[in-house]
């Protein structure tokens, strides 16, 4: 398949060229998230701190971002950790752009899913930040991901139920939890749907705030998708957990042997 039929592969084209440029979007997210990674959606600070304690700090070890976007969460772990990075998107502006901020121990590959290959055994962590719903294949995907992990590596999919991918009824039951179970792959599971229907409210009242701003810079449509994004924010926790839910899957390869 061409890259441009995949799903909302010109949107996220926009998308990264909005981030690039937007004074607003950035100060937004920091509002909204307490730092700017160009989030497409639900990743703030804390769930990205949880990342931490699973990469290796002496500086030799290696972490994959799958859909890593401009790579800005590489580059704080990378800071955080002292880790050689590396990074995919099908989005070559984004890529563009990882390449311009991180420069040292870093690798940036414009590439898709299912399609880009690395080295058996390399890496020490793979992260998946809401982007495991664009695998063609989720379960052949899932294959690559353990490959490409070393014998002691970490694979951490942080996962959302209600918008890409179809709520179902618990953290057992989504898409990737069956993959990963029809596979004998044991998996912790950290619900965060609490968690994240604040921020949601956060986001909500952190757009409210930078209307003005967006308008100024022409950048009207995103502002309008960022309040479009938030309409859950409205509804009570119960009625919101209906319908929406949040995970982080940890999977530890060793424990596969
Ligand atoms: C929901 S966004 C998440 C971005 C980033 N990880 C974050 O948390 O903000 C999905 C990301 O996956 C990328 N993407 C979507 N489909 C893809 C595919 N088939 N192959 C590679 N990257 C893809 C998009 O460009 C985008 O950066």
């Amino acid at each position: 398949m061409e890259l441009k039929e995949l799903l909302f592969y010109e949107e996220y084209e926009q998308f990264y060229m909005m981030a690039k440029e937007s004074v607003a979007f950035r100060e937004f997210c920091r509002k909204a998230f307490g730092e700017d990674f160009s989030q497409d959606g639900f990743s703030d600070i804390s769930q990205i701190d949880r990342i931490l304690p699973y990469v290796p700090k002496d500086g030799q070890a290696h972490i994959l971002d799958i859909g890593c976007g401009n790579g800005k969460v590489l580059g704080y772990v990378q800071k955080k950790t002292g880790a050689f990075i590396h990074g995919f998107d099908y989005s070559g502006k984004a890529i563009e752009t990882a390449r311009e901020l991180f420069i040292d121990n870093s690798d940036f590959r414009q590439g898709m899913m299912g399609k880009i290959e690395y080295q058996s055994e390399m890496f020490d962590v793979i992260i998946s930040l809401d982007t495991m719903y664009f695998a063609p294949d989720m379960s052949k995907f899932v294959d690559q991901i353990m490959r490409w992990l070393k014998s002691t590596g970490v694979f951490m999919a942080f996962y959302q139920e209600g918008d890409v991918m179809p709520k179902t009824e618990n953290e057992r039951t989504s898409v990737l939890a069956k993959v990963l179970t029809e596979k004998n792959i044991s998996y912790e599971c950290i619900d965060i749907s609490r968690e994240s229907y604040d921020l949601l409210r956060r986001k909500r009242e952190a757009a409210l705030s930078f209307k003005e701003e967006f308008e100024k810079e022409g950048n009207g449509e995103w502002y309008d998708m960022l309040v479009a994004q938030t309409d859950y924010a409205d509804k009570s926790f119960e009625d919101y957990s209906k319908e929406m839910a949040r995970y982080i899957y940890i999977v530890k390869k060793a424990t596969d042997l």
